[in-house]
């Protein structure tokens, strides 16, 4: 049963919880900021600042995005409040050299305007020696420019070559495509995520723009549970991402209206009937051979 019906929640009602080997707990419904910076910058700034009211005070954004701006947004729309933020960057692949690294954590940081981030993730696997970009995370963090670092898009066995490479507990987390129409990190990246204790950030919780709608069958099921709890079905969708207890979401919304929505699913709980019609309606699947680099 749901505890505040999905309305958005007070900041305190977040839930939190332990992301990876961190001793800070995380938001479970935190704030992606792909393309932010092609829609009106005030209601985007308005929208990060409101979920921060609201607990979502996980903020993930990356180099890529915007080629900057995005980050810049975020600069603003922390601005005073960064200490209440888990605040995560990526470098890019082609950046990701050992000195290539540091290089563009540098860069981060003055467009986020703060001298650390909470999480500094490898955007996705590229031509550098993974050895090379762990080993100036390695150094980015001895110096304080960061607290933790991860990956993202990784499957199992580029899993196994950071552990191999690091150490058991180093890997703060890896973020990953997860929605309800791609489930497919739960064959095998979930289960060894869960195993080796890296928290599982699931990116593009609304298959970025491909929400079910009310006219599909599985949108038909995320209304009526929605209903019985006076959630939303965007709410329903957010607390099945995160039903796990290693498991975090990122939706990304552009006004404050959307970002409350999404507020009130880190206060919304599921009957575990729920969560089988939602596996029903939204089958696994058959496992994929590998995850797409996005
Ligand atoms: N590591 C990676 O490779 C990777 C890849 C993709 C994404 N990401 C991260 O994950 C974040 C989220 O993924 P995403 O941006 O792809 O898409 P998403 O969160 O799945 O969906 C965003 C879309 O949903 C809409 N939306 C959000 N909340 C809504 C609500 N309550 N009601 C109605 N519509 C709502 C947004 O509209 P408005 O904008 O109009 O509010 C936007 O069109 C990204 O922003 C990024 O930070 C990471």
């Amino acid at each position: 049963m749901s505890e505040r019906g999905g309305r958005p929640a007070a900041r305190d009602d977040m839930e939190r919880r332990r992301f990876g080997p961190i001793a800070r707990d995380v938001a479970v419904i935190g704030q992606g900021t792909w393309e932010i910076e092609s829609r009106d910058r005030d209601s985007v700034i308005a929208a990060l600042r409101r979920g921060l009211d609201l607990g979502m005070t996980h903020i993930d954004t990356a180099e890529l995005y915007g080629s900057g701006d995005a980050e810049e947004i975020v600069a603003e729309a922390i601005a005073g409040r960064r200490g209440e933020v888990s605040l995560v960057s990526k470098v890019l692949p082609q950046n990701a050299s050992r000195s290539g690294t540091i290089a563009a954590c540098a860069k981060s940081l003055a467009r986020l305007k703060t001298d650390h981030l909470d999480c500094y993730l490898l955007h996705w696997r590229g031509r550098h020696p993974l050895r090379d970009t762990i080993a100036a995370f390695e150094q980015l963090q001895e110096e304080g420019k960061i607290l933790s670092w991860g990956v993202s898009n990784f499957d199992v066995q580029d899993l196994e070559e950071a552990w191999k490479i690091a150490g058991e507990g180093r890997v703060a987390c890896n973020q990953v495509l997860y929605h309800l129409l791609d489930r497919s990190i739960e064959h095998a990246v979930i289960p060894w995520c869960e195993a080796h204790g890296v928290a599982v950030v699931g990116y593009s919780p609304f298959g970025h723009g491909r929400f079910p709608g009310p006219e599909t069958a599985g949108g038909r099921v995320l209304q009526q549970i929605a209903s019985a709890h006076h959630a939303t079905p965007r709410q329903v969708a957010l607390r099945f991402l995160v039903r796990r207890p290693g498991l975090f979401t990122i939706p990304k919304a552009s006004s404050p209206t959307h970002t409350a929505d999404n507020a009130g699913a880190g206060t919304l709980r599921l009957a575990d009937a729920d969560l089988a019609r939602i596996d029903e309606a939204f089958p696994l699947g058959r496992r994929p051979r590998g995850l797409s680099a996005l």
